[in-house]
């Protein structure tokens, strides 16, 4: 069977292509993303009409070179697994709207897939025999910074969230303060590690750990981001200190996610800490997982999603509709049931 995956969210329009069995033996044929990075770079962060009219230009010819490369028929795909939100509505349409059409004139079912569910059977691509349940899964990035209790596949419940901004999101607004450009994650990720190769003995700019200690598994980074900001205003010299404060801020973001991770699969037994969206591209995050998860939880198997499957992708979302294809029986819909919604919650048991 075959599974082709939509995903148009926020700015990146992506198709791909499973193959799998009914025992979830799976092969990823096509794994196709037509990125709006550099389009969107100049505005300093994803203008939403912009991203509308570049994803009903880019989406037949992803899906186009999908099939292409995995060689097969669109007539053969046995569903369509779209993502339906939560993302930008007006990016969302074109991917929805687009299966429906295919859905409509070759009799192909439709799973409609949260973007967040996605992000989390992002971690199955390469990890899926180290998966253990149950399971802590952090998913962070621009839009959502979650952490997620999984009993078993598809059984999720919300442990934790934040309340304001997503850690991705306040990487991208500390590095509009620091006059960087977005994506902020990757630059000051990038200028952190530098900075922390090239100095025997970094320097710390004392920054604030929101939440660390609070008796919940919640978030908040506003505040962070607002601390920054003071901080910047206060020294005459901040842009001599730049890698300073990259290496100080990126640090404040990984204690406070890295902890309360780790608190939460205490509490929870976890058996696996899953990592997972934009966030997890970071190097020194997924370092610091490792020594913490060494030292306080040395039998817990930690995974990331390798690289490419970090950000937005379509595989991790027909990843979700290959689990769903088998493992629920009232994913497949008809294309008239299709809805997109922009702040779609994941659904909890
Ligand atoms: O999952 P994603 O592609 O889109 C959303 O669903 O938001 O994640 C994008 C986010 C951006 O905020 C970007 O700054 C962040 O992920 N990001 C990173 C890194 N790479 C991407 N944040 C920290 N370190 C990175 N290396
Ligand atoms: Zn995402």
């Amino acid at each position: 069977m075959y599974i082709l995956g939509l995903e148009s969210s926020c700015d990146e329009s992506a198709a791909s292509i499973i193959q799998f069995n009914k025992n979830g033996k799976f092969k990823i044929l096509s794994n196709i993303i037509s990125s709006q990075i550099n389009i969107h770079k100049k505005y300093g962060g994803v203008v939403p009409e912009i991203a509308a009219r570049e994803h009903v230009i880019n989406i037949l010819p992803v899906i186009d070179e999908s099939l292409d490369r995995a060689n097969i028929d669109i007539k053969k795909i046995s569903a369509i697994a779209v993502t339906v939100g939560p993302g930008l509505i007006t990016s969302l349409i074109t991917a929805s709207e687009t299966a429906k059409v295919f859905s409509c004139l070759f009799n192909i079912p439709i799973i409609p897939i949260n973007h967040i569910e996605g992000h989390i059977y992002s971690n199955l691509i390469k990890n899926y025999k180290k998966i253990k349940f149950p399971n802590i899964t952090l998913t962070v990035s621009g839009g959502h910074n979650l952490l997620i209790l999984i009993k078993d596949h598809l059984n999720y419940k919300i442990i934790g969230q934040t309340l304001d901004d997503a850690a991705g999101e306040a990487f991208d607004k500390a590095s509009k303060m620091l006059g960087l450009g977005y994506p902020g994650g990757p630059i000051i990720s990038k200028i952190a590690d530098k900075y922390l190769q090239e100095t025997k003995n970094p320097q710390e700019i004392i920054l604030p750990r929101p939440m660390l200690t609070s008796s919940n598994f919640n978030f908040s980074f506003s505040g962070l981001k607002t601390a920054l900001l003071y901080q910047l205003q206060k020294d005459k010299k901040w842009k001599e200190k730049i890698p300073q404060y990259c290496y100080s801020f990126q640090k404040a973001v990984i204690e406070v996610l890295t902890k309360k991770t780790i608190k939460a699969a205490k509490k929870y037994n976890a058996k696996t800490i899953a990592l997972a969206g934009g966030v997890s591209a970071n190097k020194e995050l997924k370092k610091e997982f490792e020594i913490l998860i060494k030292k306080e939880l040395p039998k817990v198997n930690f995974i990331f999603p390798p690289l490419e499957y970090t950000t937005d992708n379509a595989t991790m979302i027909a990843m979700a509709g290959v689990y769903n294809f088998l493992k629920n029986k009232k994913a497949k819909i008809n294309y008239k049931k299709l809805k997109v919604q922009s702040s779609l919650e994941l659904k909890t048991k």
